[in-house]
């Protein structure tokens, strides 16, 4: 069945996209006007564009009616920013007229808040007239530097047009082969999670058999603490369709796309630029530079699922499919968008691949270890005296990035939840342990992730934080598979008893419910939120003794 609707949303393709029609139109209109002509246009079941629609919290009638959503990300939680600032905003818009945003991306400053089309943060609600009058305000930036020995990723190597076109000119006249054998000796792995070999990501696609190929840049990044895809989408655009440009060429592809999250809307604001820009300069579209490569590239924006990072559920996602996990193999490489091979790369991944192209693969390489190589943004919440994104080198002690680099904490934290929902929580006594590895990281009970690190105060109670990470796969999970979606569901059912005091925690029972949904997950959401919170178990126990009911 998903492999029809795959097929026949692919004959349209992504000139004309089937969810972003499906969210046009539902963005747009109160009630089902215009489903049954999408629906005809695509040779579709009306239930099939409803199914797809009906997924996402943005498109959602309820989420309509609000006016303004405030973060409920990990770090603002934290901050406890958040209670002050929705009831300002409530007086302001109507009680009924505020609701809640996953994660804006404003972890170094907080208060975050997404009011018509824009992100607020910080200050920024001290203008709540001028905001509401649509006026412009000027609002603070984070902190961005490198500290790495050699610069990929925050250099101005790739900051204009002039440049893209003398490295283009360069690169598509350069052997595919040599590119990939770059990629490979300079060790760079995703850095989207999974960690596989870009290198050899490329290679395999560049080796599928097919008249289409795709290029997808997931720009989905939903990890709370992170917003170091965002700098690079909005302050490095030209280093990411770059990456996308010459992957295409390399994989033989003439068409990619870059699916942005909808939280992002200056993100999606620059790279619309960069993509007309490069139009412009005849750097994208036939035959560029007079070669016989021709690549043109899409934006699709994102409507509110933390699930369409995962590859296969964004795949589903630009299709106009509900945005389910698929069982891999077949992995994307062979069978993709519209079921056609295709790269989908982590925008940091296309970002460093440029940086290598441009500086040598043997300076990346020389940087960390073989599994854990070159450099890394870090982003760093604002408990730092230095809020910020940060290039790094790998293998750089966790202690010297906090303590140097980050300025030192403005107050007693316990613990670093780093790399994300899914990563894990790192007690502050463990933190000089740790090198910015991996592998290290892993072998530790940790994760590093995307290297986003949200702090937790000596204050914050861990049973609180526990039942936050529930509530995220409860809300996030795409419900594909019933140890992730029953086991979200009854995690959280067990810290909502012990929050309204009904009930302690059957230890026994979530821990087998922890070990359950870490072997039975389909993917990593529901899988991998066992890490964080059997973290805070053998760490914390002490802080939980009282909330846990004994002898079960
Ligand atoms: C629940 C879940 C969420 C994910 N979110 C993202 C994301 O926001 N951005 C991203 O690049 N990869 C994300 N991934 C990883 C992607 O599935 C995929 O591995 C990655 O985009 C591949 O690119 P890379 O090889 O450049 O890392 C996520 C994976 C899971 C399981
Ligand atoms: S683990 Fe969760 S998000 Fe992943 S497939 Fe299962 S239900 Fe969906």
């Amino acid at each position: 069945m998903s492999k029809n609707i795959s097929n026949l949303s692919g004959r349209i393709g992504l000139k004309n996209n089937l969810f972003q029609k499906i969210s046009e139109r539902s963005l747009k209109s109160k009630n089902d006007s215009g489903i049954k002509e999408i629906a005809e246009e695509y040779k579709m079941g009306v239930s099939t564009i409803h199914g797809a629609e009906s997924f996402y919290e943005f498109l959602r009638p309820s989420h309509r009616e609000k006016k303004a959503f405030v973060c409920n990300g990990s770090a603002c939680m934290c901050a406890g920013t958040q209670e002050t600032l929705k009831k300002k905003l409530k007086e302001k818009l109507g009680e009924d007229k505020v609701g809640e945003m996953f994660c804006l991306g404003h972890c170094y400053e907080n208060h975050a808040f997404h009011y018509d089309g824009e992100n607020y943060a910080g200050k920024d609600i001290n203008q709540i007239d001028k905001i509401i009058k649509g006026e412009n305000i000027k609002q603070d930036k984070y902190i961005s530097k490198s500290f790495a020995s050699t610069s990929f990723l925050m250099d101005d190597k790739l900051s204009n047009i002039d440049q893209v076109k003398n490295n283009l000119k360069k690169f598509l006249n350069t052997d595919k082969k040599e590119i990939v054998n770059s990629l490979l000796s300079s060790n760079l792995t995703g850095r989207g999670g999974a960690g596989f070999p870009t290198g050899m990501k490329w290679d395999f696609c560049s080796k599928a058999k097919s008249e289409k190929k795709y290029v997808v840049c997931n720009a989905d990044e939903g990890d709370s603490g992170a917003f170091s895809d965002r700098y690079l989408l909005e302050d490095q655009p030209l280093k990411v369709l770059f990456g996308m440009i010459i992957c295409g060429y390399v994989i033989g592809s003439n068409e990619g796309v870059l699916y942005i999250r909808g939280e992002y809307p200056k993100s999606i604001e620059a790279i619309n630029g960069s993509i007309n820009e490069l139009k412009n300069a005849g750097l994208l579209g036939e035959k560029i530079l007079g070669t016989n490569f021709s690549f043109d590239l899409n934006i699709c924006i994102g409507q509110g699922a933390y699930i369409c990072g995962e590859e296969t559920a964004l795949i589903a996602s630009i299709e106009g499919r509900r945005a389910e996990v698929d069982v891999r193999p077949p992995f994307p490489v062979t069978e993709g968008l519209y079921k056609k091979p295709t790269v989908v790369n982590n925008v940091e991944t296309l970002a460093a691949a440029t940086g290598i192209l441009l500086n040598g693969p043997d300076k990346f390489s020389a940087i960390g270890n073989k599994k854990s190589a070159g450099t890394k943004l870090v982003c760093l919440d604002s408990f730092f005296n230095n809020p910020g994104v940060y290039e790094i080198d790998m293998g750089t002690p966790m202690k010297k990035i906090f303590e140097e680099f980050g300025g030192g904490l403005k107050e007693d934290i316990k613990a670093f939840q780093i790399g994300g929902p899914l990563g894990g929580v790192v007690p502050a006594t463990e933190i000089e342990k740790l090198n910015l590895d991996f592998q290290e990281f892993t072998a530790a009970g940790f994760m590093l992730g995307h290297a986003s690190v949200v702090s937790i105060p000596k204050n914050f109670s861990m049973a609180e934080y526990i039942h936050h990470l529930f509530e995220f796969s409860t809300e996030e999970s795409c419900g594909k598979c019933f140890p992730g979606r029953l086991g979200s569901y009854r995690g959280k059912e067990m810290f909502d008893q012990l929050k309204k005091g009904t009930s302690k925690i059957p230890i026994k029972l979530l821990n087998e419910l922890l070990i359950t949904m870490k072997k039975g997950c389909l993917c990593a959401l529901c899988g991998a939120i066992p890490t964080p919170i059997m973290n805070i178990l053998k760490y914390f126990g002490d802080e939980m003794k009282n909330d846990i009911l004994k002898d079960n």
